[in-house]
């Protein structure tokens, strides 16, 4: 659990710990890259530090969802959420999603389907792309009292599942982008909006 211990003695030196907004690693950085490392125990103080951090750093940003390699910690957790108001936005098959810490994660598509959407990431600042994602598929994995959790999801819900789960194997959304053409910067999008 290399990079919980790293990030464990990080915080032992001080005796005081409140929560904090961490850097977010950007497109490039070598974290970003590499596939990141199970999580030993869910239950660990330094897990549950690690996403009351995420959360802050989540709400910060503005973000659906979070990664831990995506705050230079490479483990395999994630953490997100689908508002109410958002899901009605994306599509009409996802419904709203609690805040949902998800450690370890397996994801198993159900069917071939695929479907396109716009997605943006907090290591991409200022861009979005379409991408394709399968259209509905089962995750499981542990939360941080260590009880199972699993769930199937369409829709949005699918699709943050999918990208926040890619970053656990250095996995960006361009690099599931099949037309590269459709990368935007946001400030750009009123002026010739990305074809649906
Ligand atoms: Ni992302």
């Amino acid at each position: 659990m290399r990079g919980a211990a790293v990030l464990y003695r990080a915080r032992d030196q001080g005796h005081i710990s409140p929560m904090a907004i961490l850097k977010i690693a950007r497109m490039g950085h070598p974290v970003l890259r590499r596939p990141a490392q199970p999580v030993e125990d869910p239950t660990a103080p330094e897990v549950r530090r690690l996403v009351a951090d995420m959360l802050e750093t989540m709400e910060d940003a503005g973000g659906t969802g979070l990664a831990a390699p995506q705050v230079h910690v490479p483990l395999r957790l994630v953490i997100f959420f689908v508002s109410g108001d958002r899901s009605a936005r994306e599509d009409e098959e996802s419904l709203e999603v609690p805040l949902t810490v998800l450690v370890n994660p397996k994801l198993e598509p159900l069917g071939e389907d695929k479907v396109d959407g716009i997605e943006a990431c907090l290591s991409l600042p200022g861009l979005a792309g379409r991408v394709p994602r399968f259209r509905a598929l089962r995750y499981s994995g542990l939360d941080l009292e260590g009880n199972r959790i699993e769930r199937e999801a369409e829709g949005f819900h699918a699709r943050v599942v999918q990208h926040e789960c890619d970053h656990l194997d250095g996995i960006l959304y361009p690099q599931r982008m099949t037309d590269l053409s459709t990368l935007t910067f946001t400030t750009e999008f009123g002026k010739d909006p990305i074809p649906e």
